[in-house]
Parts: structure tokens; C-alpha cells; sequence
């Protein structure tokens, strides 16, 4: 989809970090239809792949953010301040946690890794909301990712499943605040989809195929088709939207149970077949 229904919009993006981000795959999508959009890296080792997209889109304005910094986030909406003076939307695309800790029991959970998932992938939505209101204009839409497991219990997702239930509540609080000002919050919870963040998760193939059987479907989504809807939630088509979690996951959240038609039974076989496989070669190798 190309136009220029979003001339003049200005909009920043936090959490480009390659070609298979989430965040790309929206800023292609805004960009297509003539926003202007700054981007925010987390660190320098970033901008080697950054750097390439921001030029691809005509982005000039990149700015150091890593939100375990205090600093980072008000310093950041400071400098798109200086150079924007107001903006239209923001687009919060990050979380982190302790790959060791996206495996096994979620009981061992460590204090550490909690507190620090919790900052980055929940707390850093609500510091993004402080700062980028007072910069908005009227209509004004923040944007952040989710996924299903802050509501069903997802094997190995563990902590981040507690994260993302507190980052969606934060959507609602955040509406609740900002609606008054003209500004819509609003989550999109994402289907699972081969990135960099993704891959941090144990088994997180199996869980992309399983999606793409069981799903109503039956594939998953693309950055395209998240960038579709992160396209509606930052224009003037969501205008009557805010405090919503959209799920953009082929369906997968609407069904009860895995898919039964022969072909799909057959696939969920080999792919149960398949982890079995993988289970008894990691009990293997830890004796
Ligand atoms: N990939 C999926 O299947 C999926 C599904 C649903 C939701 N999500 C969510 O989408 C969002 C984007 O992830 P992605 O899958 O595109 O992966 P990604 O690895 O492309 O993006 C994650 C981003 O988080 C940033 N980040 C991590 N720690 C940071 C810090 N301390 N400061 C600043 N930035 C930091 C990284 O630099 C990166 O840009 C995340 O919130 C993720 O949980 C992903």
C-alpha cells in the first residue's frame, strides 16, 4: 500500500535494530504512505544495521536510546524536540530479557532478571508515554508490541509473558491519562515471528510452526501485515480506538484447541514428533 495520507506527520520509531524487526516492518509501512519518521538505536553496535535502513526510508535524525539509562528516554524526546518542535505517533517496539531465563521454569525466575525485563520491555512504554505527550499534537498515537502469552501460559515465554501483561495494562492506564489530551494508546499483539528478540526464545521455531498450523489461517504473519495495522492504529483511521490490544496473530488467539482436519493433524504430529526428538537429545546431552 502507497499513498500520501500521511504527509506531514512526524512520528519516532524505537526499536529498528535489523530488516526483520517489527519496527521495520511498520516504519516501512508509515514511511510508504509519507510520514517522516526518527529513529532511536539502542547502542552504537546497532548502527551498522541501522544506519542502512534510516537511509533507505530517508530518516536523518538517529538517536542513542537505551532505556536501561534514566537519562536515555527524556534525552531523547529532548533532541526530537529540539529538531521537530511536536510529533504524531511513536512507535515502542522493544523488550529484553536473559535468554537463560526464556527456557524452563518459570519459578526461577531470578529477582535481577526480573527487574530488568520488567524495565525494558514494560516500564520504558510508560517513561516514552511522560515524555512524547507533552511533544504531541492533537490526534497524537502511541504504539507498543505485545504478544498473547501476557494472557495464556506459553512454554518458555515465562517472564516475558509477565512483562507483556503489565505493558498492556499500562496500554489501559495510558489511555485512561492521555485520552483527555486527544492522544491514543494502544497495543498490537503480534504473532510469533522469526527476529532477533524472537530467537531468544528456547524452542521459538516450533512455536512460529505450531502457530501456522493451529491458527484460523493456518500461517503466520508478516511484518507487512503488522505493518497494516500499525499503520491504522498511528492514523487517523484508529481515531475512534485507545486502550485496545490488537491482535494481529493469523487468529491464533481465538482457538480453543489445535486444529483437527487431516492435513494439519498430520502436521502437528511431525511437528510433536520433531520436539520429542529434541527433548530426548537434551536430556541426553545434560547427563
Ligand atoms: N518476534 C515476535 O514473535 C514478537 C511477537 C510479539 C511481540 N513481539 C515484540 O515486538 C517488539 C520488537 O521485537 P522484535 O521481535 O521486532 O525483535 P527485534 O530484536 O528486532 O527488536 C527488539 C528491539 O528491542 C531493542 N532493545 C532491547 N533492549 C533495549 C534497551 N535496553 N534499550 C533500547 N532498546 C532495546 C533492541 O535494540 C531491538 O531494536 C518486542 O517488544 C517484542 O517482545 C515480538
Amino acid at each position: 500500500m502507497k499513498s500520501d495520507f500521511l504527509k506531514g506527520k512526524r512520528g519516532l520509531i524505537m526499536g529498528v535494530v535489523n530488516e526483520n524487526s517489527i519496527a521495520w516492518g511498520m516504519a516501512k509501512a508509515l514511511a510508504a504512505n509519507g510520514a517522516e519518521l526518527a529513529f532511536t538505536y539502542q547502542w552504537s553496535r546497532s548502527l551498522p544495521t541501522v544506519e542502512p535502513l534510516a537511509k533507505e526510508l530517508g530518516v536523518d535524525i538517529l538517536i542513542p536510546c537505551d532505556v536501561r539509562d534514566e537519562e536515555a528516554v527524556p534525552a531523547a524526546f529532548k533532541e526530537l524536540e529540539e529538531k521537530w518542535g511536536k510529533i504524531d505517533f511513536v512507535i515502542h517496539s522493544m523488550a529484553f530479557s536473559k535468554k537463560a531465563e526464556l527456557d524452563g521454569l518459570f519459578r526461577d525466575t531470578s529477582r535481577k532478571n526480573f527487574e530488568m525485563s520488567m524495565t525494558i520491555s514494560a516500564y520504558s512504554f510508560i517513561e516514552v508515554a511522560r515524555y512524547a505527550a507533552p511533544l504531541m499534537n492533537e490526534g497524537g498515537s502511541l504504539v507498543t508490541l505485545s504478544y498473547f502469552g501476557a494472557e495464556q501460559v506459553i512454554p518458555n515465554y515465562n517472564v516475558m509473558g509477565v512483562c507483556k501483561a503489565a505493558l498492556e495494562a499500562s496500554v489501559r492506564y495510558l489511555a485512561a491519562d492521555l485520552g483527555p489530551e486527544g492522544i491514543r494508546v494502544n497495543a498490537v499483539s503480534a504473532g510469533p515471528i522469526m527476529t532477533s528478540a524472537g530467537s531468544g526464545i528456547q524452542d521459538f521455531n516450533f512455536l512460529i510452526d505450531w502457530n501456522a498450523v493451529n491458527s484460523p489461517m493456518r500461517r503466520t504473519v508478516t511484518l507487512e501485515d503488522l505493518g497494516k495495522a500499525g499503520l491504522y492504529l498511528l492514523s487517523d483511521l484508529g481515531s475512534g480506538v485507545t486502550g485496545e490490544v490488537l491482535h494481529v496473530d493469523s487468529g491464533y488467539h481465538t482457538v480453543g484447541m489445535l486444529a483437527t482436519d487431516l492435513d494439519s493433524v498430520r502436521k502437528n504430529k511431525a511437528l510433536l514428533e520433531q520436539v520429542e526428538k529434541d527433548l530426548v537429545e537434551r536430556e541426553k546431552a545434560a547427563k
